[in-house]
């Protein structure tokens, strides 16, 4: 029998996340799909291309000759329905599915419409796959003790470093291990400036510039070059695998708008380069430029993530990957969806 999933959210990752299903033969079910605007409902599986051509098209999801109220959506038993009045929320409570998929856009002040989204869900009977940090940041061991309370999974791997498995790797594949710590790159956007300053001697300014003219750094790049995206990060690794109960504000963070070709120059001469470290040891949590040798394997290049964690019993383990993406973040979203499958199968 399928597994029943929404889709809340259907940006970049949603999108991946339909995009990767059509390219797989699982059993999975998407019974619903929301964006800001309303939801497409279908309680035998949404048709996904016809989905994502109208996303693509006309920027909503939902049917724009829309004739069905939220009562037919849900009560219709089957055929294809959605509604331009039906809310993200309507879907979570309403639509009879498993597992709720939650990829709306990062808050990390407030949780934002996510951490609604995800409380809905579990007191809704739902399991929870999220690739949005805000509500972890925000809200790790309320999310947590209403999963428990709800008897529901959840899983976040998509939240840290896109495609690279850093969170279900730590817990699970080092089962055993006690992780003593973890430092990473884990921010595509600065690692791109950096190596660009690196290779070219251009400023940080420049590189900058590049990096937003190809899409990679937003046209408000704060969040990722104050390093705020990378603290978060290091917020739910702490939480979810150090088991600390820690918040932003435990994270001593320095972004990289301060280094300039001269410190790269000085850094050359000794055989190094500069990357945005994320790190977690002995209980402190901190983001900041480090001069990194450059045949270590953190002074990997270009937008890739990478993390080395520091174990007990099997050492170093350093995995990267393609920390962003919108195929690349629905692996990591896919590999927890059919984790959960398979609990509840079993
Ligand atoms: N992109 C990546 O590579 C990546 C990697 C790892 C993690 N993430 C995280 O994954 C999440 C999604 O990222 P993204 O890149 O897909 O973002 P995005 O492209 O901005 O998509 C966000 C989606 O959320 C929808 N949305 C906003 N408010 C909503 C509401 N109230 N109810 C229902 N849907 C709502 C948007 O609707 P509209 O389409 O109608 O605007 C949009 O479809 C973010 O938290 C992000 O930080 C992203």
């Amino acid at each position: 029998m399928s597994i029943r999933i929404s889709i809340i959210g259907f940006g970049a990752v949603g999108q991946g996340v339909a995009d990767a299903l059509m390219r797989t033969a699982y059993p999975i079910e998407v019974v619903a799909i929301a964006d800001s605007s309303g939801a497409v409902v279908d309680a035998t599986g949404v048709d996904l291309a016809p989905a994502l051509q109208r996303k693509r098209e006309t920027g909503a999801v939902a049917l724009a000759d829309n004739a069905f109220g939220i009562d037919a959506c849900v009560t219709d038993g089957g055929a294809a329905a959605d509604t331009a009045g039906m809310t993200a929320l309507d879907a979570i409570v309403d639509v009879d599915h498993e597992i709720m998929v939650e990829a709306t856009p990062t808050d990390i002040s407030t949780g934002g419409i996510g951490l609604s989204h995800i409380r809905k869900a579990f007191e809704s009977g739902r399991h929870v796959v999220t690739s949005n940090k805000g509500p972890l940041v925000v809200a790790y061991s309320e999310l947590c003790g209403l999963a428990r309370k709800n008897d529901r999974y959840f899983r976040f791997e998509a939240t840290v470093g896109g495609a690279m498995p850093a969170i279900n790797l730590s817990n699970e594949t080092l089962a055993g291990n006690r992780i003593i710590s973890i430092e990473g790159v884990l921010n595509g956007t600065c690692n791109y400036i950096l190596t660009r300053m690196d290779d070219e001697g251009v400023s940080y300014e420049h590189a900058l510039g590049e990096a937003q003219e190809l899409g990679i750094a937003e046209a408000d790049p704060s969040a990722d070059v104050d390093g705020i995206d990378t603290a978060a990060k290091i917020v739910i690794l702490a939480n979810s695998v150090f088991g600390m109960d820690v918040e932003y504000d435990d994270v001593d963070v320095t972004g990289i708008t301060k280094i300039t070709p001269e410190s790269f120059k000085l850094a050359k001469e000794e055989g190094h380069t500069i990357k945005l470290i994320g790190e977690i040891r002995e209980g402190v949590l901190k983001v900041a430029p480090k001069m990194v040798p450059k045949n270590h394997p953190l002074s990997i290049g270009g937008t890739f993530n990478l993390a080395s964690i520091q174990t007990e019993l099997a050492g170093r383990i350093t995995i990267g990957g393609i920390g962003a993406g919108s195929v690349e973040t629905a692996s990591a979203i896919l590999s927890d969806i059919l984790w959960i499958e398979q609990a509840i199968r079993d």
